[in-house]
């Protein structure tokens, strides 16, 4: 009661919710102020928990900084692991927000180091999570902001686009690049972006390090949250 009064309306950057309350009292706040818990680490489809929640996906190239966002956004030091070492998170994990949006966190890609064999196998795990999930409602493509999108990232919003999924870009790691990069990628990946027709058009700038554009960022995907129980 009384928290419209409080809280400035402004529009959800990069949701599809324009005009819903947002902001640090908002409802990213309420929807993580809850507990998230692990729910499930599956190295096959076979193994994938049933798809009962909303889900948002997280993809990207190894050691973009997938597993960290997953972390700052939960407020939580290690609930998906991290690493220095590329091609860590070697599973699609899953995460329950509140038991009312699911994270998902998936291998990354262009880890040139793995056996080819193991790299087939994710990939494919990693395709058919993306073209069969009757829950996945939004794929957040994570490129790091210091070498902006690289030619596996492009094939990524190819296959995203093709399969007709809902995606858009967060730039990770902003604490290491100045204001000039900055306004690079808001110039050129923007425009790249208004090319790509399943692609939400704005762009996010994260920094897990620096917990930047957290409250923007948990806004969006609340968007996409059931709603509480009363
Ligand atoms: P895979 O599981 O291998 O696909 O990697 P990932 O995308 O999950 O990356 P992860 O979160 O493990 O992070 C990789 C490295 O980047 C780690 O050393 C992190 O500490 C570092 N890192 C992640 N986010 C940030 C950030 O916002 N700023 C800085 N400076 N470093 C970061
Ligand atoms: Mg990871």
């Amino acid at each position: 009661m009384g928290m419209a009064n409080s809280v400035r309306s402004v529009p959800i950057p990069g949701s599809d919710a324009p005009g819903r309350l947002a902001g640090p009292q908002g409802p990213g706040h309420k929807l993580f102020a809850s507990e998230t818990r692990f729910v499930a680490g599956a190295e096959s489809l076979a193994a994938l928990p049933p798809p009962s929640l909303p889900e948002v996906a997280f993809v990207g190239r190894s050691n973009v900084g997938k597993s960290s966002l997953i972390n700052s956004l939960t407020r939580r030091k290690s609930l998906a692991r991290t690493s220095s070492t590329p091609g860590r998170t070697q599973q699609i994990n899953f995460f329950s927000v509140a038991e009312r949006l699911m994270l998902v966190d998936l291998p990354g890609y262009g880890f040139a180091t793995a056996a080819k064999e193991r790299v087939a196998a994710w990939q494919d795990l990693l395709q058919r999570y993306l073209k069969g999930r009757v829950t996945l409602r939004r794929v957040c493509l994570l490129v790091d902001s210091r070498h902006g999108i690289m030619p596996l990232d492009a094939e990524m919003m190819k296959l995203l686009d093709t399969a007709g999924i809902s995606w858009q870009v967060v730039l990770t790691k902003v604490d290491l690049i100045n204001a000039t990069l900055r306004q690079a990628h808001q110039n050129a990946i923007t425009a790249r972006l208004s090319r790509h027709p399943a692609a939400f058009p704005s762009l996010m700038f994260t920094s897990s390090e620096a917990a930047d554009g957290m409250v923007e960022l948990r806004d969006m995907l609340a968007s996409f949250a059931l709603l509480p129980r009363e």
